[in-house]
């Protein structure tokens, strides 16, 4: 009880210490409130996050045909995972405590406009799933360009009054160059209209310049599925030149040893280890079917 308090007979305020009042390290990150920067930081340790959700469009692509089979094992060496509610619920224990990056947005399938996509969950489901952030994707430059821009205010504006981070996913449609000067268009956008970090293409000229003029964290998705070595460069590039972390897919669970292969992205992106080494150990772990 609380008056019991009283007859304690020593107790130490410790007068001498100031009360410490770290800034959060995170970039851009500062201001944010409390919850926020709890999901965050539930996000970025750094961060591997495993992208699960091409399904939301592209329908059982090779990799995800099963989830249960092919993507539950690899969890225990993921960060963050990002995936679909319906993937969520139906697919991933919910003994998985790390972060959820819930895919927010959807409506055309390959066979459509891509751009052409609308908010695609409820804030109180993504509430109810306990979430770490919502992801949306932005097409600058594609034909529904404006609408998909709204949907990213919306979400943010939803976000905030639950403490919940959006992550902005900068598409390149098929006609689009892929080079420094769109992802920094693309990249300051999102950040500019409220995203708490971004998602990019990694190229390989002038990425420092894409991640020093976003003023939120920066993570790439890996792309089209590569040569295992390649893949990890890459990750290690974008890594050196400033980005906060991985979003990869293809290059993980379409790798010939995914499990394997996540391991040793972690090595680069946490540990900073070069590709050559880390590739050497992915070579070890693929033999020994670890
Ligand atoms: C698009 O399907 C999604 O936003 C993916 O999460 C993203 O492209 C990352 O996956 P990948 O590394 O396969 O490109």
């Amino acid at each position: 009880m609380a008056d019991k308090d009283r007859t304690q007979k020593t107790h130490n305020y410790h007068l001498d210490i100031p009360m410490k009042n770290e800034p959060f390290e995170l970039r851009g990150s500062n201001s944010l409130d409390w919850g926020m920067k709890n999901r965050l930081s539930n996000i970025f340790n750094p961060n591997v996050m495993l992208a699960i959700d091409h399904g939301y469009f592209l329908g059982p692509t090779s990799g995800l045909e099963r989830v249960d089979v092919n993507i539950v094992p690899l969890l225990p060496y993921a960060d963050t995972l990002m995936c679909t509610r319906g993937i969520l619920r139906s697919s991933v224990p919910p003994t998985f405590t790390k972060g959820v990056v819930l895919r927010a947005s959807g409506g055309p399938s390959i066979l459509k406009e891509l751009s052409n996509e609308e908010i695609a969950v409820d804030i109180e489901d993504a509430i109810r799933l306990n979430v770490a952030a919502l992801a949306v994707q932005v097409f600058i430059g594609g034909e529904f360009e404006t609408k998909s821009i709204h949907n990213l205010t919306r979400l943010v504006d939803m976000g905030n009054r639950y403490g919940i981070p959006v992550l902005g996913v900068t598409a390149v449609g098929k006609e689009m160059t892929r080079d420094a000067k769109y992802m920094r268009l693309a990249t300051r956008i999102c950040a500019e209209l409220g995203a708490s970090y971004v998602k990019t293409y990694y190229v390989a000229e002038g990425f420092e310049t894409v991640t020093a003029s976003c003023p939120v964290p920066i993570v790439i998705a890996g792309g089209k599925k590569l040569p295992e070595l390649e893949a990890l460069e890459m990750a290690y590039n974008a890594i050196q030149k400033g980005a906060s972390g991985v979003d990869m897919g293809r290059n993980i669970f379409q790798a010939e040893a995914p499990i394997a292969m996540i391991q040793t992205v972690r090595k680069v992106v946490h540990e900073n280890m070069s590709p050559a080494e880390a590739y050497e150990i992915y070579q070890t772990l693929k033999k020994e079917k670890k």
